[in-house]
């Protein structure tokens, strides 16, 4: 490939965004790794990062890459902003830092501990009423079910459920490109965007849930004024797709390899490494942007030009094979807790990750105390969205 003239970044002329790719990403992945530590991507005007190591300093290094430009492909300091920034996600420290911590107040491992019970109640539930039925649809009678009503109930924001995975679909389609999939997720959305904000207005916030606590911290000025809805806004974007996709895929892997099946039934205990285990390799958050300083920024003996975006694309560094042995192979004894990348890293690093791994270990271990054999009835589809890697289905026999 050659250099690019004005950045020297070797050139990738590949589109992450063709649906053929989001469906099956893993030769581009192989492409950007391979083609350098960073490159250029011509159609969106963008550099990418797919190598684990690069892919980790973009992430972390806000001194480098900021966040302020956003952590979707557009600007959203230039004129014409698509929204308003995250209040959290869109801050450098040090204006990140006391925010994080007034979040690290309220979602305390002691608080998230207390909810393990409601977690177990309803996955016990859920659990015994898909044994009851036999064969499902994974995704929707298992992940979205699951997830859907456990976090809804805990943040304590009352939207109907079907209607929220539309919203997911536009906000994961937004962070990338504006293309045919943005302009269709748009156009599903409009006609529930005012029953959104609504929900996460502090008049419609139900008692008893985290997004009460939010507010009540903005009330301590531990917010700025008038941001408790955003920083609810951005629980809601950051915390559901991505942990229903993760159960998705765990629970895909583990009906294509029986032995990691019968592993996970002799020790429910393996719930949480197998969870880790699929999101590093399925990277729900598939793709996150920084943006480079004005004055540009250096990263492996490259210069790179100012203001400009950087793609980092969290399922080629996790299956980097200059990270990972045999990257692969899910293995559940792996445990990748703390190298892969799936739930970010630095100063960003996912705010909810012991959510998502309470969330999944409950349902998982009440699925592997119960059934004997997962049975692929069908092929998975993949749901196509820009920058969330999910899955549309999972047709399961569940053999008691
Ligand atoms: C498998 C499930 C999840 C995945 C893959 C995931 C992924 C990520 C990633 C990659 C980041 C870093 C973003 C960046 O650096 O730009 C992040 C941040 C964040 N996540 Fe998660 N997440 C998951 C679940 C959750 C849940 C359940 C919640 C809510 C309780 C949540 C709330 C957040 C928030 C608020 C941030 C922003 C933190 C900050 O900017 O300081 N996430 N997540």
């Amino acid at each position: 490939m050659p250099d690019d003239m004005l950045t020297g970044a070797p050139v990738l002329d590949l589109d992450p965004y063709a649906l053929d790719t989001l469906r099956e990403p893993w030769g581009f992945h192989a492409a950007l790794r391979d083609t350098g530590p960073v490159v250029w991507i011509p159609k969106y005007d963008m550099y990418a990062v797919g190598r684990h190591d690069e892919l980790r300093q973009v992430m972390s290094d806000y001194r480098r890459f900021t966040t302020t430009g956003g952590i979707g492909m557009s600007d959203i300091r230039k004129p014409g902003a698509w929204r308003s920034p995250s209040p959290i996600t869109e801050l450098d420290p040090p204006a990140h830092t006391p925010v994080r911590a007034a979040m690290n107040r309220i979602l305390s491992p002691l608080i998230i501990r207390q909810w393990r019970e409601v977690f177990t109640q309803k996955a016990e539930a859920l659990a015994d009423r898909v044994v009851e039925a036999g064969e499902v649809d994974a995704v929707k009678d298992i992940a979205e079910a699951f997830v859907l009503d456990a976090f809804l109930t805990v943040l304590g924001v009352d939207f109907s459920p079907e209607e929220f995975l539309v919203i997911g679909d536009m906000n994961f389609n937004q962070q990338g490109p504006k293309n045919a999939l943005f302009e269709e997720s748009m156009r599903q959305a409009e006609p529930i965007m005012a029953r959104y904000q609504a929900a996460i207005q502090r008049e419609n916030i139900l008692p008893g849930g985290f997004a009460e606590q939010i507010l009540l911290a903005e009330d301590r000025g531990e917010f700025a004024p008038g941001t408790g809805p955003l920083q609810v806004r951005s629980f809601l974007r950051a915390g559901v797709d991505t942990t229903i996709s993760g159960i998705g895929h765990a629970l895909h892997y583990l009906a294509r390899d029986p032995a990691q099946w019968a592993a996970l039934r002799a020790d429910p205990g393996k719930a949480k490494p197998a969870f880790e285990e699929a999101i590093r390799l399925e990277s729900p958050a598939a793709n996150l942007f920084r943006t480079t300083v004005d004055a540009g920024a250096e990263i492996s003996g490259l210069h790179l030009k100012g203001a400009t975006k950087v793609a980092m694309f969290m399922g080629a560094a996790n299956r980097d094979p200059r990270a990972w042995d045999d990257p692969d192979r899910f293995d559940i004894d792996r445990n990748p807790a703390g190298k892969h990348v799936a739930l970010g890293a630095g100063d960003h690093i996912c705010l909810g990750q012991n959510i998502a791994r309470l969330e999944a270990e409950c349902i998982l271990s009440a699925l592997a105390r119960r059934i004997d054999r997962l049975e692929l009835t069908g092929t998975p589809e993949i749901r196509l969205v820009n920058t969330l890697r999910t899955l549309k289905n999972l047709p399961l026999r569940l053999v008691a």
